[in-house]
């Protein structure tokens, strides 16, 4: 290095660019004319190239760091530094780092400033409108455009201005305001580190100087504490958590709660890797702690202060880019890396697609994937709750990737939402609550009933025969002797679900409230025949998992007929008013169905008549007229 004392002060940034428009030539200049280049180096390529009898190039500079980059010999593997007087620069992706995208959705690298690089002989591409739309996704608000190429273009001022007027109107649509535009030309270093004779009439900054104006943003000590759990040691008998503090401040006797799971403990102490420990901690330290009452927890759990929790749900709204080969699809699960938790996900519905070099919504029909280069307004779904955040509360929990196979294929942002609160805020869950036990027992019940309760869960579109088949059977199980009842859609959502509607976190709770009824009605002795569409398979798994857990059975019927055919019959007159846009979020139509994996029966009613598809689960159930003893 030339320059001898390392300003302390320092500014990560990004500089976005299509490839062709000279972001390794930009860079290069950038390196040399700060003078940040090892000493002897530009001679060093330029006699290379002299003995080749080739031009020198700015961009073979950057090949040569990279390569020396790559044998991991002076230059750190994925950033370069520049530095000025007032600061030095980390370029978060560098040239020939194709992972910088990837990197930026993630935060594995956060820049607070972007340069955007537009050729002017060229104008703006897809790719510049995207990056400008990436840019403000993530949140980056210090933006210099620089109009490179300007040589070309015989230092046109028209053209600048052209090219500036046009950008501007673009980024103004998603709100994206730059500090401002510079005529540069890279190749011959105009108006990067000093004014460029050649553009007289650019009465505005060089870009250092422009790069010097941006400011070093402070780390979020001002939000609430997020502390994922990177590691947990154990040194002795203590157990020392290890992670960032990505958010907030932590301080010794602060009661924590880690979630999700909810559980609490008091810091006892902080700890620190070669220094002293402090009873204090602020957003972007790393950290380890110790707690006055152990609790368990392991990597993933966030750590937050108990009046000010992130969010613990299995769904939420988000936006997302997807950069994967393959896209991203309904009915797989991915893998979603949110802080340090990974948890299985899988796309539960799609609101819009948005091509994000035009931001027009793309025009197709019931979408069920988003594919590469697209972004996407959607819901996901977690296996298990997730601890989040929405990105404008809190950034770093706020944003997650998704990971296909062994691939980051995409990432986004947490969007705003009605999300609920964890359930001990706001409203106090009482700990005060007992279980009865009771004094009959179920095998004394079916032995008076001569069979035991279940639940037969029919479930499947709008129109495809639920309804017809759950009326059908209750009747001939109630005249072989049997108790059954039936719980039904549209009759539960005049009463017990009267409250609810049909988005996704609506269906989830009418089929979370019909689960716990028919549990209670299975353990009451009787057959419980629902008739429901539950779309969603992770609500109806949820409902399986509770009759599991208390030994119950959940007969899962898929009661299969064809969009078209139910489209057809419309007893309802409702996939009219869907298709006439008088219904929103209508199943099949315009909210995902999920079709049952491993269900017990399937019944495909468009060829089988209601007596045959109630014949079968009678079957199935092993009732037979004179049959006395039931076994389900
Ligand atoms: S579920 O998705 O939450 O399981 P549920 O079975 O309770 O739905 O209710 C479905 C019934 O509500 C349908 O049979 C139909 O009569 C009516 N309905 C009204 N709006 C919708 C909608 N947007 N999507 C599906 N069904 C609807």
């Amino acid at each position: 290095m030339t320059l001898t004392a390392t300003p302390t002060e320092q500014l990560k940034i990004v500089i976005v660019g299509h490839v062709d428009h000279g972001k390794s030539t930009f860079v290069g200049r950038l390196i040399h004319d700060t003078g940040s280049l090892p000493e002897g180096k530009l001679e060093q390529l330029q006699q290379v190239a002299e003995r080749r009898g080739v031009p020198f190039e700015w961009a073979n500079l950057m090949d040569a760091l990279q390569s020396e980059r790559d044998q991991n010999i002076t230059i750190d593997t994925t950033q370069i530094w520049f530095q000025t007087a007032k600061r030095q620069y980390v370029i978060i992706d560098a040239p020939g780092h194709k992972e910088f995208l990837k990197n930026m959705i993630t935060g594995a690298a956060s820049a607070e400033a972007a340069l955007l690089l537009i050729d002017a002989n060229e104008g703006i591409q897809e790719q510049s409108r995207r990056h400008g739309y990436l840019l403000n996704m993530l949140g980056i608000r210090q933006i210099a455009v620089l109009v490179n190429k300007m040589d070309l273009q015989g230092y046109s001022q028209e053209r600048f201005a052209a090219i500036e007027r046009d950008y501007r109107a673009f980024l103004k649509t998603i709100d994206v305001e730059p500090k401002l535009f510079i005529p540069i030309a890279a190749k011959h270093g105009d108006n990067i580190a000093s004014l460029s004779p050649n553009m007289p009439w650019w009465t505005g900054p060089t870009v250092l100087a422009a790069l010097d104006q941006f400011h070093v943003g402070q780390p979020p000590e001002h939000q609430p504490l997020r502390f994922p759990i990177q590691d947990v040691y154990r040194f002795d008998d203590r157990r020392i958590l290890a992670g960032r503090v990505e958010a907030g401040v932590l301080r010794v006797g602060d009661r924590l709660v880690f979630c999700p799971g909810n559980k609490s403990s008091t810091v006892k102490t902080i700890e620190r890797w070669h220094a002293p420990a402090t009873d204090r901690a602020g957003a972007g330290e790393s950290i380890g702690i110790t707690l006055t009452e152990q609790v368990f927890v392991e990597r993933g759990a966030v750590a937050a202060l108990e009046s000010a929790a992130p969010y613990e749900l299995k769904q939420f709204q988000a936006r997302l880019f997807w950069l994967g080969h393959a896209p991203f699809a309904q009915g797989r699960l991915y893998k979603l890396k949110l802080a340090t938790q990974e948890i299985e996900v899988e796309l539960a519905a799609i609101h819009r697609v948005i091509d994000a070099a035009t931001l027009e919504t793309v025009a197709r029909p019931n979408p069920t994937s988003v594919a590469r280069h697209e972004v996407a307004e959607i819901t996901l779904r977690t296996r298990r709750p997730v601890a989040f955040d929405t990105h404008a509360e809190v950034a770093a929990t706020g944003r997650f990737v998704i990971v296909d196979g062994f691939e980051v294929a995409g990432g986004g942002i947490v969007a705003p939402g009605k999300y609920p609160r964890r359930s001990s805020e706001g409203h106090p869950k009482s700990d005060n609550l007992y279980w009865s036990f009771g004094k009959v027992t179920a095998k004394q019940r079916s032995a008076r009933n001569g069979h035991p309760g279940c639940v037969i869960w029919l479930t499947g579109l709008s129109g495809s025969g639920k309804s017809t088949l759950a009326t059908e059977l209750e009747r001939e199980l109630f005249n072989a002797g049997r108790q059954a009842y039936t719980l039904d859609g549209d009759n539960i959502r005049h009463g017990l679900c009267a409250d609810l509607a049909f988005s996704p976190e609506d269906r989830k709770e009418n089929i979370r409230r019909v689960g716990e009824v028919a549990k209670l009605f299975a353990e009451a002795g009787v057959i419980c025949i629902t008739a429901f569409i539950s779309p969603y398979r992770a609500d109806r798994e949820l409902v399986r998992r509770l009759f599991d857990q208390a030994g119950g059975k959940f007969i899962e019927v898929y009661v299969n007929a064809p969009l078209a055919v139910c489209e057809q019959r419309d007893p309802k007159g409702l996939y009219a008013k869907a298709r006439a846009n008088q219904i929103q979020e209508f199943t099949g139509i315009s909210a995902p169905y999920e079709v049952p994996e491993n269900p017990e029966l399937i019944l495909p009613t468009d060829q089988l008549t209601p007596t045959e598809a109630v014949a079968r689960i009678m079957d199935y159930l092993h009732v037979r007229d004179e049959d006395t003893d039931i076994s389900i």
